[in-house]
């Protein structure tokens, strides 16, 4: 069975292009390559035995979007990574971001509104809770005026994708909305390869172990939390990826209901960012050099997934822990740095 996965060159696509391989699905990838390397084709093959079909579109061009589904018509399910994710740029150059990650969502869905049937998976964010009022966050939880143009796009990707299943009965999309995901493939094949400085906690804390930088700044140490820093759900990137594959599964075997569903992806664990500093520490036998600066801007205090519906209705669950997440993101560090 053949699965487009846009931005599969990416970061968690290409960890779940090795999943859905994995599982012997045929995957057709499209990338434009503005934020990966062709080579991770290569470092999937190494993985599966086996290259997917790559295609370089810029899915901003409708006729090459039309064009593509022309070629395929076998391709029955989407799962739909590509778009831009960095939150200040998104404040500086917002129509890029709406441009890049709903103009392009919206060609996907109109090629898709065209199948008999068709299966969908979107990548939301746990971003569209802002600060929850509950802790764990249930699906349920109010969503909350986006902080970003970024944010703002997954809530409206969603909103998109809600209005379209309504009026679209071949169409079966579900929403992932992910908490932190972090690591690379054991094999250290795949991994994250963040352009410039990294904005995240994990890649910044790995590149500061391997002296790349000289020093993580913690964001604040006054929070009304245990340590006083801020606390988020990290998640394995192989978890993250294995749940695409039982939410597409689900969604080609017609178990639900609804046509349009939402599931957190978290591992239902909240750590503290000393504690991820703790867990870098443990795995990786070096003293970390950091230091607590001022609050960063916009950061909430807390997050992290309450997990129950994605463990019931999917029959999925993060199986890794913090140390392992960290022990494979630091793998990943050094081999890159030493190639
Ligand atoms: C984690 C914690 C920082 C860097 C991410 C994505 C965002 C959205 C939600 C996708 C925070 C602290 C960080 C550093 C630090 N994802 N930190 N020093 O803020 O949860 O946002 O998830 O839709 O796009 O970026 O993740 O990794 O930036 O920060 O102290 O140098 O680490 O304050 O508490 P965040 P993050």
């Amino acid at each position: 069975m053949k699965i487009l996965v846009t931005g599969g060159l990416g970061f968690i696509g290409s960890h779940t292009v090795v999943e859905l391989q994995h599982e012997g699905f045929e995957v057709v990838i499209i990338d434009d390559c503005s934020n990966a390397d062709v080579k991770v084709l290569e470092g999937i093959k190494a993985i599966t035995g086996k290259q997917p079909v790559f295609e370089k579109i810029d899915l901003r061009n409708k006729p090459m979007v039309e064009a593509f589904f022309v070629r395929h018509q076998d391709i029955e399910g989407v799962i739909h990574f590509a778009a831009s994710k960095a939150v200040g740029e998104s404040v500086e150059k917002p129509l890029l971001y709406y441009e890049n990650n709903l103009g392009t969502l919206v060609y996907i869905l109109q090629e898709l509104s065209k199948k008999e049937r068709a299966s969908f998976i979107f990548s939301s964010s746990c971003t569209v809770y802002g600060q929850a009022d509950e802790m764990p966050i249930t699906e349920d939880a109010p969503v909350k005026a986006a902080e970003s143009p970024y944010g703002n796009t997954k809530q409206m990707g969603e909103e998109i994708i809600a209005d379209t299943c309504k009026v679209t009965q071949g169409l079966n999309a579900i929403a992932l909305r992910y908490f932190n995901p972090m690591g690379a493939h054991p094999s250290v094949e795949i991994g994250e390869l963040p352009i410039g400085v990294p904005q995240n906690l994990v890649p910044f804390i790995t590149q500061t172990g391997m002296g790349i930088r000289e020093q993580l700044s913690v964001f604040g140490d006054d929070y009304p939390t245990a340590d006083g820093t801020c606390i988020r759900d990290y998640i394995h990137v192989v978890d993250l990826a294995k749940a695409h594959v039982v939410a597409l599964q689900r969604l080609l075997n017609a178990k639900n209901e609804e046509n349009y569903e939402v599931f957190n992806v978290g591992t239902g664990k909240g750590s503290s960012v000393l504690e991820v500093i703790q867990s870098f520490e443990r795995v990786s036998g070096e003293k970390l050099n950091y230091k607590i600066v001022d609050r960063r801007a916009g950061d909430i205090v807390s997050a992290y997934a309450n997990t129950k519906k994605a463990n019931e209705v999917l029959g999925w669950t993060a199986k890794s822990t913090l140390d392992e997440a960290m022990k494979s993101a630091w793998d990943w560090e050094k081999k890159v740095r030493k190639s």
